[in-house]
């Protein structure tokens, strides 16, 4: 048990899917794995474990922004040692070539998040990146699976409203889309040497002002579940 997760030792799988909305986690638990226990009902915040093509793996809520994904990401890894983290969640198109319902695989994160300053200074300005073993495993799934998905660079903000952030100038930059979570999972995935990936669906976009409907998302949400499932039992 730690302080905002209430599994005992052993309960949690090396392998942990993070949805920031923790109903998801239970539709991912109920949807894809066999045998799912809930672990954690801590804050609402709901963690599964269960398995997947007979693989045992966790499925944890960790809330939205980067200060809530990180104190599931740094007790996940310190009390519970974590392998493997894969945030799964919707992103907002910021690319014209990006359509609703892509998969986005996060690359590297670009982000104004003070975690990064306040862990390196304000003189280092460091890439918070994907693991490239899991990145390449998951381009070769996605390609075999004709899933339409594009890799680069992610803009992972603090705030979701904000009218600060040059938008269009990070899209020239060629930045595909943006979130709130990555940067700081890549972070921690840095510090404490463990493989992390942020999978993500489009469910707006910034330039279109596309929106999804719930039928959709759910579609495309569920191929992103797939992925980022396969490529963690398919990179062990
Ligand atoms: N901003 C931040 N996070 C998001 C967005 C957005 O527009 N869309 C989905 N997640």
């Amino acid at each position: 048990m730690s302080l905002h997760l209430a599994a005992k030792p052993g309960v949690i799988a090396d392998t942990v899917l993070l949805p920031g909305d923790p109903l998801r986690a239970k539709y991912i638990a109920e949807t894809f794995l066999t045998d799912a226990k809930c672990y954690n009902k801590i804050r609402n915040n709901f963690g599964y474990t269960g398995f997947y093509k007979g693989h045992k793996i966790s499925v944890q809520g960790t809330g939205m922004g980067m200060p809530s994904i990180s104190i599931y990401v740094n007790e996940l890894i310190k009390e519970y040692d974590v392998k493997k983290l894969f945030r799964v969640g919707t992103c907002g198109g910021m690319n014209a070539k990006i359509k609703i319902r892509d998969i986005v695989i996060a690359q590297a994160t670009t982000t104004d998040s003070s975690m990064l300053h306040n862990t390196f200074g304000s003189s280092i300005n460091f890439a918070p990146i994907a693991d490239f073993e899991l990145l390449n495993q998951a381009v070769k799934i996605a390609s075999e699976k004709k899933m339409p998905f594009y890799v680069g660079n992610v803009l992972s903000e603090d705030r979701f409203y904000n009218d600060e952030i040059d938008r269009e100038k990070l899209i020239s930059y060629g930045v595909l889309a943006v979130e709130m979570e990555a940067a700081a999972l890549y972070l921690l995935a840095a510090k404490y040497h463990r493989q992390a990936l942020a999978v993500f669906t489009v469910s707006d976009h910034l330039l279109t002002q596309e929106q999804s409907s719930a039928e959709e998302r759910e579609r495309s949400f569920n191929d992103m579940i797939e992925l980022s499932l396969e490529t963690a039992i398919q990179s062990r």
